[in-house]
């Protein structure tokens, strides 16, 4: 199996600078060599090359519209071209608008393929808001309501299908902060949640045994992992931390979950935040949850 880095250095969805250096950060904890052990044959791609973050105010409800049309426009063809030619893409963040161009193209792949598609989405946030929504206009408050066909046309259709997504193809992971209309939203949707009030009370093994159901050996497994899904005491390097996520124990367990599948195909490693860390911790641990999420296990179970 061939797996490609793709870094995404950008921050123009955040609310706040920094996740641009996210890709460097990733590679400095050694993300590379961390897949390689595996015996995976692991190409680095370098960065996509799109604009800078012009930092200003949200116009109609959006900020940097036509700079994150870019960046995901970019992406989607990345991602797409690596799936086709059969490797698994790993997006290097950047913030989670990124998760728009990354799924759109796996979406793509999985029509043209004729592949089931589950995405899981591990974040604090559902990111289900609309420029009517939005308390921020930040984008990467948006990325799931655009794949689900509701944002602007030049975002919902960079996949060339619209919706891109149905609400039923996607499992949320770790959700605790949920903006008011946001919250109808999402119930209006019908996405499936699985909040901390969730995994505290069942677990996070049933709560994965949940979200991991119906899964055939036709079906593509997409992760897009906000790295504030996990709580900011273990990865303080994050812009929009939200206290009370899954502690080390339990996030390991998510990844070795998935990792069991064996369906695992395309991966986002978003909004981790350099300037915002600990002697790049939050990017190490993102190394170790990685490695599990590609098999790696405490004993010779394999
Ligand atoms: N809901 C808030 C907003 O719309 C926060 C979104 C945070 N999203 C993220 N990918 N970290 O601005
Ligand atoms: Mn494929
Ligand atoms: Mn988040
Ligand atoms: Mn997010």
């Amino acid at each position: 199996q061939g797996v490609t880095l793709i870094g995404v250095p950008t921050d123009v969805g955040a609310g706040s600078i920094g996740a641009r250096m996210g890709p460097s950060a990733l590679r400095v904890a050694g993300i590379a060599q961390a897949i390689r052990n595996f015996g995976l044959d692991v190409r680095d791609s370098g960065d996509l090359h799109g604009p800078d973050n012009p930092w200003e105010p949200a116009v109609d409800g959006f900020r940097h519209l036509p700079e994150v049309v870019r960046w995901n426009e970019l992406l989607h063809d990345a991602v797409f071209a690596e799936l086709d030619s059969g490797r698994l893409p790993i997006v290097l963040g950047g913030d989670h608008c990124l998760g728009i161009g990354s799924i759109s193209a796996v979406a793509r792949h999985c029509r043209a393929a004729g592949r089931k598609l589950r995405v899981l989405w591990l974040d604090a946030h559902a990111d289900f808001n609309t420029a009517a929504l939005t308390p921020t206009g930040n984008v990467h408050g948006m990325p799931v309501a655009c794949l689900c066909g509701h944002g602007p046309e030049a975002l919902t259709h960079i996949g060339g299908h619209v919706p891109a997504l149905s609400p039923a193809d996607i499992r949320q992971i770790g959700i605790r902060s949920v903006d008011e209309g946001e919250k109808r939203f999402v119930h209006e949707a019908g996405i499936e949640v699985f909040d901390m009030r969730y995994i505290d009370e069942m677990g996070m093994r049933h709560t994965m045994e949940q979200a991991l159901l119906d899964l055939d050996e036709h079906t593509h497994l997409h992760v897009s992992l906000d790295v504030d899904f996990l709580d900011p005491d273990i990865a303080p390097g994050v812009g929009t931390t939200v206290r009370g996520g899954p502690n080390y124990r339990e996030a390991q367990l998510c990844m070795e979950m998935i990792a069991d599948t064996g369906r695992l195909a395309s991966l986002d490693v978003v909004e981790l935040n350099p300037a915002l860390d600990v002697r790049n911790q939050t990017a190490q641990l993102a190394v170790d949850l990685i490695e599990s999420l590609f098999g790696k296990s405490t004993l010779m179970r394999r």
